[in-house]
């Protein structure tokens, strides 16, 4: 089936095009520059951002792929959760894609696409992996941090979630908090690589209590840290600052992986999955990797550019929708804001 996937829960603009879980393009236009000023997403700007790029990216994606509308068998999008305004924008455009061509619509999960995101190929690269079921599945970004146990790849129960912050909120506040500017994971994690993070030792929040995650009280403790040593007067080169960026990060590292581990145990999964925004951390997925190899079992992670928001892995997993004639969209359809993936 070839199948054009949209995107616009947040803050980026993306388009795909998916035939047999290959992908032939994968546009993303992101609107970070938009909203750096605001130190994070402005909603209104959002909705505006997408409505203004939607077609364009989507015609891109198209025209790279090498195909037109008229070849498509379907179209997927996300239908939630995210930013309803923005949500709204690529659900209507698909909407009237639908009508206009007489295909099929189906409504996406976001959290759910970024779990199947490692089981995508790139179109010319290697076949995508085809794991053993259960798999434990983490999916970590700016506005999710959620464990489940994936029965197929679309079957998930929830095993765990964030009761505050997401791991990747808990990156861009304290990048703020540090005035290392926003978004805050790879700021932070470039400045990681030269700190030391046994100077200054974080919590471990929630560590051994269950599979749920609080990640609030780090970045407080790191404001502490902050001002108790007056990190703020010295330059960005400061070593201080570096090894305040290692102990974060190796705090945020350890818990992750610890109840991914957790997880996998508690179901007895063939495997695990690491996928998100967060899942780019090179640090995350070389503790996450070993921490599994150590038990024979393997990690399953999108390729950088699948980890971050895209609309391939709305695609790909529309496509699985579509073979099963699941959630298939009227024009009464609505976004879905908060959308539990089970
Ligand atoms: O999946 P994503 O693009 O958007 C959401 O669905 O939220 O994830 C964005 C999040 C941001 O919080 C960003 O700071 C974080 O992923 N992130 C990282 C890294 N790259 C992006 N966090 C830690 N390390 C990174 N290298
Ligand atoms: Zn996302």
């Amino acid at each position: 089936m070839l199948i054009l996937g949209l995107e616009s829960s947040c803050d980026e603009t993306a388009a795909a095009v998916v035939a047999e879980g290959v992908v032939r393009s994968s546009l993303v236009r992101s609107q970070v520059d938009l909203h750096r000023q605001y130190g994070g997403v402005v909603p209104e700007i959002a909705s505006r951002a997408h409505l203004e790029a939607v077609d364009v990216v989507s015609r891109e994606a198209l025209k790279e792929a090498g195909c037109h509308l008229a070849n498509l068998d379907g179209l997927a999008v996300t239908q939630g959760p995210g930013l309803v305004g923005a949500l709204l924008v690529a659900l209507n455009f698909a909407k009237g894609l639908s009508l206009a061509m007489g295909i099929p619509l189906t409504g996406v999960n976001h959290v759910k696409a970024h779990a199947l995101a490692p089981f995508l190929s790139p179109v010319g690269g290697p076949a995508a992996p085809a794991p053993d079921f259960p798999l434990a599945a983490l999916v970590v970004s700016g506005g999710h941090t959620h464990l489940y146990q994936m029965d197929d790849y679309l079957t998930f129960r929830p095993l765990g979630r964030t009761r505050d912050d997401a791991a990747g909120e808990a990156f861009d506040k304290t990048a703020k908090l540090m005035g290392l500017g926003y978004p805050g994971g790879q700021v932070i994690e470039e400045m990681a690589r030269l700190g030391d993070a046994k100077k200054f030792h974080l919590a471990r929040p929630m560590l051994h209590e269950g599979l749920d995650f609080s990640f609030s009280g780090l970045k407080t403790q790191v404001l502490t840290i902050y001002r108790q040593a007056k990190l703020a007067d010295r330059p960005p080169e400061d070593q201080s600052l570096a090894d305040l960026a290692a102990g974060f990060q190796a705090a945020v590292v350890e818990v992750l992986v610890t109840k991914l581990l957790a997880a996998s145990q508690a179901i007895g999964a063939r495997g695990a999955v690491l996928a998100g925004g967060v899942a780019a951390n090179g640090a995350l997925r070389r503790g996450a990797e070993a921490a599994l190899a150590e038990r024979g079992l393997p990690l399953y992670t999108p390729p950088l550019p699948w980890c971050a928001d895209n609309a391939a892995m709305i695609a790909g997993l529309g496509e699985r929708q579509l073979a099963r004639s699941e959630n298939i969209l009227e024009l009464t359809a609505e976004a879905y804001p908060r959308w539990p993936v089970a």
